[in-house]
C-alpha cells in the first residue's frame, strides 16, 4: 500500500524548471502559486530531493494564512509533513525546512548515513533510514503509508521525479508550463536522471487549463 503520488512542477515552454544556475527561479505565475499553496494544503505530505533542498531552501510551509487556519479547524497540523529525500544527510542542519513554520519532518535516509548525523538531526525530523546506496523510494512510500500518509505532494527535482517514475509510483503529474524559454544543456528539467530508452511511461491528460502567462496541464497515471 502507498499513498496517491502527484507531482507538481513549473517548468519554462522549452521544458526547464530552472537556469544552468540551478537556483530557485520564479518560473510559475500569481494564480499558479496560489494553486500550489491549495494543493499543498490539501495533501497530508510534501516531498522534496536534497538536491531541491540545496540548490533553493525552501521551507515547503503553507503561505496562506486562511488555509493554514482552515488545516487547524479540521485538527491538522499547520503544514502537511515535510518529507525530504537524503541518501547522506548532506542537509545543512539550518536549512528552512527543518525551521520555518509548525509540523513534522521526516527525513529518508540510507544505512550509509553517519551516525552522527543521524543524532543531530533528530532534534528536528524523524530520520528513518530505507536503502544502501540511495533511498529505497517504494520502502519509503510504504512508510508513509504507515504513518497515514494517503497523498502526497512531490515538489522536485528532476532527478527525484526519473527514480519515482522508474519505480512506477507516480499516480498524477501536474505541470504549469510558462511562456518563456529558458534554454542551456545544463539546466534541470522536470524528468532528469538516466531518462527512458524504452517502456516510456505513459499519462493521459485529465485537464488544461490557461491563464495569461501559461498552461496548466494535468497528466494521470494510464
Ligand atoms: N520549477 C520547479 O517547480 C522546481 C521544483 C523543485 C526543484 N527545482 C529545481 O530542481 C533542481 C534540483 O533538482 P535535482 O534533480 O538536482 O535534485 P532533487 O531531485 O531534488 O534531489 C536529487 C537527490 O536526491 C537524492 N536521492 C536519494 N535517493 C534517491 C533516489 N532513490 N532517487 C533519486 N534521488 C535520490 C540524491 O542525492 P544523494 O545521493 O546525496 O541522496 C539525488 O541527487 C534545482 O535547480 C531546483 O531549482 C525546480
Amino acid at each position: 500500500m502507498k499513498p496517491y503520488v502527484l507531482v507538481n512542477t513549473a517548468m519554462s515552454l522549452d521544458g526547464k524548471i530552472s537556469t544552468s544556475l540551478r537556483r530557485q527561479t520564479r518560473i510559475s505565475s500569481e494564480w499558479d502559486r496560489r494553486r500550489v499553496d491549495f494543493l499543498r494544503a490539501s495533501c497530508d505530505a510534501i516531498m522534496v530531493g536534497i538536491g531541491t533542498v540545496l540548490s533553493d531552501n525552501p521551507s515547503l510551509t503553507v503561505k496562506s494564512e486562511e488555509l493554514r487556519r482552515k488545516r487547524r479547524d479540521e485538527g491538522k497540523e499547520e503544514n502537511p509533513l515535510r518529507v525530504i529525500v537524503d541518501s547522506s544527510l548532506r542537509i545543512p542542519k539550518n536549512a528552512e525546512v527543518l525551521h520555518k513554520g509548525e509540523g513534522k519532518r521526516l527525513i529518508f535516509s540510507t544505512f550509509r548515513a553517519p551516525e552522527e548525523r543521524i543524532k543531530e538531526l533528530q532534534n528536528f525530523a524523524e530520520v528513518v533510514l530505507v536503502g544502501e546506496e540511495r533511498v529505497n523510494l517504494k520502502e519509503a512510500m510504504k512508510e508513509l503509508h504507515k504513518r497515514e500518509v494517503k497523498r502526497i505532494l512531490v515538489e522536485g527535482g528532476g532527478t527525484l521525479i526519473f527514480s519515482l517514475l522508474k519505480e512506477g509510483l507516480v499516480d498524477e503529474i501536474c505541470v504549469y508550463i510558462k511562456n518563456i524559454v529558458i534554454g542551456g544543456e545544463r539546466a534541470p528539467t522536470l524528468v532528469d536522471g538516466e531518462g527512458f530508452i524504452e517502456n516510456f511511461p505513459e499519462f493521459h491528460l485529465s485537464s488544461l487549463l490557461t491563464d495569461e502567462n501559461g498552461v496548466l496541464l494535468r497528466w494521470k497515471r494510464r
